[in-house]
């Protein structure tokens, strides 16, 4: 196989620029859904491109986002400003991907654990992706969720990062970067240690998968989450997350890997934030050899989208809240942010 290892560096870098992060605008159809019942707004092609629109024409994203996750319908799909979401992205400087797994599936006898489709055809959807996006994205992202509570079982994640480590080697071969998440799942009960346990766990086997598929983790970014206990305890201390995270990343993780970006995972905006800048410091005073930014979801949305609640007079506002997000999370990045920054 052979890559264009260039371009794929060039699209590392510029993805995880200084002070940036990524913009996970990638929910399905059914998720979107629901996001938007949560504003008592029908979910159709036209509510789904305004709302996209409204995000993606913010002025001045760029300065805080270097990449933007989309989903196969806004891949093509035209935004107002005449061009497609892609061409949009990319036309700011902002490097657009694609997020290529099918969803999840229940497995005959793994439950509570499911498994994530999408790898039938895949290089074939790849290979139209380019053509659809008239050569614009630069990555892609699959994502595996899991279950910590009861604990996933060697099988489950021998498959499951297998499955991870080949749609990374088919990104590879199609020219993306592959962004691979796994997700380690907050809903539960469990303790930070038992979420700890979980990463390091999942991490080990993902990169021994990517060994004996020949996938150089260099070419590769993480997406994961941070150690949290679950849903019911989320006042973890910052800086506790912070040292169980790192802690986790050094006893698994290659040091040829360049970076991680983190998922938000249903942490409040304002704690992801937090987490975030607790993180970067950490990883300074623990000489981390990865770039460590954002990727979040609805940590960067969920206020924007209460603001705009579709309607385009609320657009303006709806978008400087979106940029605030943006900008006090590329400051944590660089473990320069401060709670008094919410209140500016
Ligand atoms: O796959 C999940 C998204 O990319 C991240 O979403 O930040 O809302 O967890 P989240």
């Amino acid at each position: 196989m052979t890559l264009d290892t260039q371009r794929l560096q060039k699209t590392i870098h510029a993805l995880l620029s200084t002070g940036k992060g990524i913009l996970a605008a990638d929910e399905s159809s059914g998720t979107i859904k629901k996001r938007f019942a949560s504003i008592s707004l029908e979910s159709t092609a036209e509510s789904r491109r305004d709302y996209r629109d409204m995000l993606l024409r913010s002025e001045g994203y760029e300065r805080h986002i270097s990449g933007v996750i989309l989903y196969d319908e806004t891949v093509d799909q035209m935004s107002c400003s005449g061009h497609t979401f892609s061409q949009l992205v990319f036309s700011r400087g902002v490097i657009p991907g694609i997020k290529t797994d099918e969803g999840k599936e229940e497995h005959p006898f793994w439950g509570p654990q499911t498994v994530t489709r999408g790898l039938k055809g895949l290089g074939e959807r790849l290979r139209a992706y380019t053509e659809r996006s008239k050569g614009t994205l630069g990555f892609t992202k699959w994502r595996q969720v899991i279950v910590v509570d009861p604990p996933p079982s060697d099988g489950f994640l021998d498959y499951t990062m297998h499955v991870m480590a080949e749609q990374a080697a088919w990104s590879l071969q199609c020219g993306f970067v592959p962004i691979c998440e796994p997700e380690i799942l907050m809903d539960g009960s469990h303790s930070l240690d038992q979420c700890r346990a979980a990463i390091e766990r999942t991490l080990r086997m993902l990169y021994k998968c990517m060994e004996e598929q020949h996938v150089d983790p260099a070419l590769t970014i993480l997406k994961t989450n941070m150690a949290l206990s679950g849903k019911d305890a989320l006042t973890d201390p910052s800086a506790t997350v912070a040292t169980a995270t790192l802690k986790a990343f050094h006893h698994s993780l290659p040091t040829t890997l360049p970076g991680i970006v983190f998922l938000s995972g249903g942490q409040r905006s304002p704690k992801a934030t937090e987490n975030l800048n607790a993180c970067a410091l950490e990883a300074k005073q623990t000489n981390a050899p990865w770039v460590i930014t954002f990727s979040y979801g609805r940590a960067l949305q969920d206020d924007a989208l209460k603001l705009w609640g579709g309607k385009a007079a609320n657009v303006l506002s709806a978008q400087a809240v979106f940029l605030k997000r943006a900008r006090l999370n590329g400051l944590a990045q660089q473990g320069k942010y401060d709670q008094r920054m919410e209140k500016e």
